[in-house]
């Protein structure tokens, strides 16, 4: 079977290294990723151009393709690939919409009185927004409604002082129209934990994975800038510590009851749907879906699964999904970023990784923004550059794995050493029992 793979980053080179046993790869990126590289045919070239990317495909005779990131969904890369007879691994734009604009999904929760939803509104007059927040008791979260790369979210208390602030803000993401709707959505903030559940669909049936926590703030002890993930980890039982198997479970029926309703109301969706919860006092509540996979968290997941990659693709485009089982293991994974990061300051530096060595002690590594020249030397680019991941019985042993393969990458680079150490896990559940009383 011929196999395309669209998108550039780890999370990409992760999928690729799971499915690339089981078929023929190929590969359309932006940069020249090394880890993909060596395991797929490829183009360069923007990912985000779906005309290209559905002439490449054509081209090549492509029978599935596996969309990794959301920009291309957003556009309708799916659409133009299934009117070519590709199936694909990633929703319409119809149904990419629960991800590309926040408005459909709060309406929908509503609609289809799906529960862990929280306040929110959706604006289009300025006015509207200053009435609402005078009267708004709590901290808010003012957003655009449109895709703007993580980046458009702010937080009252923590990047906004208070609601003069926020009416600010918020004037200012409808003039510019910022992630392409002249609208903004307030919503309350939420208090808790957050926590990743990714599950695959074929359209009617939803199948969990084990759930995870990613590490949004650049510096240890959660310090910082918001960043696209410093990096995640997950345990063998498919729970966090502070995460009980019944909040786990009523957050997979969120996502079942939420795949119900995006058939109803737009499409069947088809791929993998990311759930990005927060654990409150009173059980989890929906912060927002991603209409892909997680990135750093694709790295915990795909090295665990068990069932064939292959296999699920089929299965999620024939419509027949049926469980997916995971390897029982802990996973650790550590993002290594540019100095600097998330700014821009050390591009097109050379990095040197050591991949025996990572591999002689059992870890991963899966490439992310990196590209390698003619010269077969790694440079960094704008954003994170690999990531490498611990797999073992348990968080504490994974956690000394990933730290210690960070040691066999060199450059101008840092990573978190907290992420999955036992004192960082002991706050969060400290964090949970202090909030529920
Ligand atoms: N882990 C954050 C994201 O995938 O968007």
């Amino acid at each position: 079977m011929r196999v395309l793979v669209v998108g550039t980053g780890a999370r990409e080179n992760a999928i690729c290294e799971s499915l690339k046993n089981d078929c023929e790869l190929f590969s359309y990126m932006s940069n020249k990723n090394p880890g993909i590289a060596k395991i797929a045919k490829f183009k360069q070239g923007n990912e985000g151009n779906i005309e290209e990317v559905a002439k490449y495909a054509v081209e090549n005779n492509i029978e599935i393709a596996v969309i990794g990131p959301e920009a291309p969904l957003g556009k309708g890369i799916v659409n133009k690939l299934e009117k070519n007879n590709i199936k694909c691994v990633g929703p319409n734009i119809e149904a990419a919409k629960i991800e590309t604009d926040k408005s459909f999904m709060r309406n929908l929760f509503e609609k289809y009185n799906i529960e862990g939803s929280l306040i929110y509104k959706v604006f289009d007059k300025y006015e509207d927004i200053e009435a609402f927040l005078d009267d708004f008791d709590r901290d808010a979260v003012v957003k655009p409604v449109g895709l703007t790369g993580g980046k458009g979210v702010k937080i009252v208390g923590e990047h906004l002082k208070d609601n003069q602030e926020a009416k600010e803000y918020a004037k200012k993401v409808m003039d510019n129209k910022r992630g392409g709707f002249p609208q903004v959505i307030i919503e309350e903030r939420l208090i808790g934990e957050e926590f990743t559940i990714q599950a695959f669909s074929d359209g009617k049936n939803l199948s969990p994975m084990p759930a995870a926590q990613d590490h949004p703030y650049a510096f240890e002890g959660e310090k910082g800038p918001i960043t696209g993930g410093m990096g995640s980890y997950s345990d063998k039982n498919g729970l966090l510590q502070f995460l009980s198997q019944e909040n786990y479970d009523k957050a997979v029926k969120i996502m079942e009851e939420t795949i119900t309703a995006i058939a109803k109301e737009a499409s069947p969706y088809k791929g993998i749907l990311y759930g990005q919860f927060m654990l409150c006092s009173d059980g989890p509540r929906l912060i927002e879906y991603n209409a892909r996979f997680g990135d750093p968290e694709a790295m915990n997941m795909l090295p665990l699964i068990k069932t064939p990659m292959i296999e699920v693709c089929k299965a999620i485009v024939d419509g027949n999904l049926d469980i997916v089982e995971f390897e029982p293991k802990a996973s650790v994974c550590k993002y290594i970023v540019p100095e600097g990061y998330p700014e821009t300051k050390h591009i097109d530096e050379v990095i040197s990784v050591d991949e025996e060595k990572i591999k002689s002690i059992g870890a991963k590594v899966f490439y992310a923004a990196v590209n390698q020249k003619e010269d077969d030397k790694i440079y960094t680019s704008s954003s994170r550059a690999l990531g490498v991941v611990g797999i073992a019985d348990n968080i504490n042993e994974s956690e000394k794995i990933a730290e210690k393969a960070c040691e066999y990458v060199k450059g101008n680079l840092y990573h978190r050493k907290d992420i999955g150490t036992e004192d960082l896990i002991q706050k969060r559940i400290n964090h949970m029992k202090e909030i529920s009383g």
